[in-house]
């Protein structure tokens, strides 16, 4: 079977071929510093590179797309002419054609994207030079990553309600908060996302008037997409073709080419406890944590992204454990567990379960939605994830649904509600 994965690999290492010596696509970046330069230069190297190679990416969209559609014509040229002749009658070469537009308009999105960050954060051609040799090996800096965000946004910012992605895990999470926070203490709670993406459910919840919410996320690409969706008032929609990057598994060029509409949320739509926040989860500390008497962590589709494992508990461990002020800690968590090629420990959900209790958490629920898909509100208890459901390939997971609280947490009983 074709993973997710390898589904792109051709595009990937074209992208790669391509981005070498492609320097050009930076010509139009600004010589000299704004006043917003003083935000970039504040940064730690880390989060330089991550944004400039986000950029360098962004920049460098329809450049690679369209080189792995030029391999696609390369390789028509291979079959003899009459074969050539039947495929074009089928309007193939026109299809071609099309993707080529396609990934054009897509570039005209994504460069409102990059051109906001580049005065977003004072950017220079100089910063680019000067950094020019760590962005080649930096994970934002490869186009199967911009189109793997242009793919987010069918799971994210469709219009008006949340997707059938999110959707199931939006109701489970919200369940949980109801049972876990006694209502009158929403503002003396903080809500925690880790690896949160394009942010859709932290900005839903932020809605639901907690505290604070922070949603985290360390990819400089992702945060590029995230900070133009609260970026200014506009009423302007963006349309997206986030299908057009391969021809595998379509019944149809329509269905092929179909497209979303997004509208950035603006900043002044942005909830005032939400906070977006660029940094790798595992050093992230809560702001004034003493102000809380409740912290939230949850995890969506994240676990599985850890090398260490052990790392990310001990970090949510940290973040929620009842200290200072803080009285109770809880950990909501959705997702399935398919780790990656450098995971230091592959934990399934029953290890994880037994971590849990080694590391001082009380389970309230544990869904293994498999076998419990009424948890999921559907018959089979799977859930897409940047799942097509017009292709002939899709993929979906089981989850693993839990909500835990920490053994120090004091009772609502004993404290002062309201
Ligand atoms: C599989 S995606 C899920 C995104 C989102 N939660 C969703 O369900 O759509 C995992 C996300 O975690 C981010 N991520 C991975 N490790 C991280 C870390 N250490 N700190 C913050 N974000 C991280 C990745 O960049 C990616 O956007």
């Amino acid at each position: 079977m074709v993973s997710r994965t390898s589904m792109f690999r051709s595009i990937v290492e074209s992208a790669h071929n391509s981005l070498k010596g492609k320097n050009s696509v930076l010509k139009n970046i600004p010589t000299t510093t704004t006043t917003n330069s003083k935000k970039f230069e504040n940064l730690n190297k880390g989060a330089k590179i991550e944004i400039l190679s986000a950029i360098k990416s962004l920049k460098s969209y329809e450049i690679n797309s369209k080189s792995v559609n030029d391999r696609r014509r390369d390789l028509f040229k291979k079959l003899n002419y009459t074969q050539q002749t039947v495929a074009e009658k089928t309007g193939y070469i026109n299809k071609l054609n099309s993707i080529d537009t396609a990934i054009g308009n897509n570039q005209k999105f994504v460069d409102e994207i990059a051109n906001y960050a580049i005065s977003n954060y004072g950017i220079t051609k100089t910063d680019f030079d000067s950094l020019e040799n760590d962005l080649k090996s930096n994970s934002s800096g490869s186009n199967y990553r911009v189109i793997e965000a242009l793919g987010h946004y069918t799971r994210d910012w469709t219009p008006g309600s949340l997707s059938l992605e999110l959707l199931p895990i939006f109701e489970y999470i919200a369940s949980q908060l109801e049972i876990l926070i006694d209502y009158r203490q929403k503002k003396d709670t903080v809500l925690i996302f880790p690896g949160s993406g394009l942010g859709r459910l932290a900005y839903e919840f932020a809605k639901w008037d907690y505290g604070a919410v922070y949603s985290i996320e360390n990819s400089g690409l992702m945060n590029l997409f995230v900070d133009y969706n609260y970026s200014k008032d506009t009423t302007k929609s963006h349309i997206i073709q986030p299908y057009i990057h391969t021809n595998s598994d379509f019944y149809s060029t329509e269905s092929q080419f179909r497209s979303v509409e997004y509208k950035p949320i603006g900043e002044s739509n942005k909830p005032k406890n939400l906070h977006i926040v660029n940094e790798d989860f595992t050093t992230f500390e809560i702001p004034n944590r003493d102000q809380f008497k409740n912290v939230v962590v949850v995890s969506v589709f994240f676990l599985d992204t850890a090398e260490n494992l052990i790392t990310y508990l001990d970090t949510i461990e940290k973040l929620s454990k009842p200290s200072g002020k803080v009285e109770r800690g809880y950990w909501i968590n959705a997702g399935p567990l398919k780790y990656g090629s450098a995971a230091q420990v592959e934990l399934n959900a029953d290890e994880l379960k037994l971590a849990r209790k080694e590391l001082g958490w009380v389970d309230a629920q544990d869904v293994y939605t498999i076998y419990d898909p009424l948890a999921l509100g559907n018959k089979t208890g799977l859930v897409g994830y940047l799942t097509d459901k017009e292709s002939m390939w899709q993929g979906y997971y089981g989850l693993n649904l839990f909500t835990t609280s920490r053994k120090e947490n004091k009772s609502y009983k004993d404290t002062t509600l309201g």
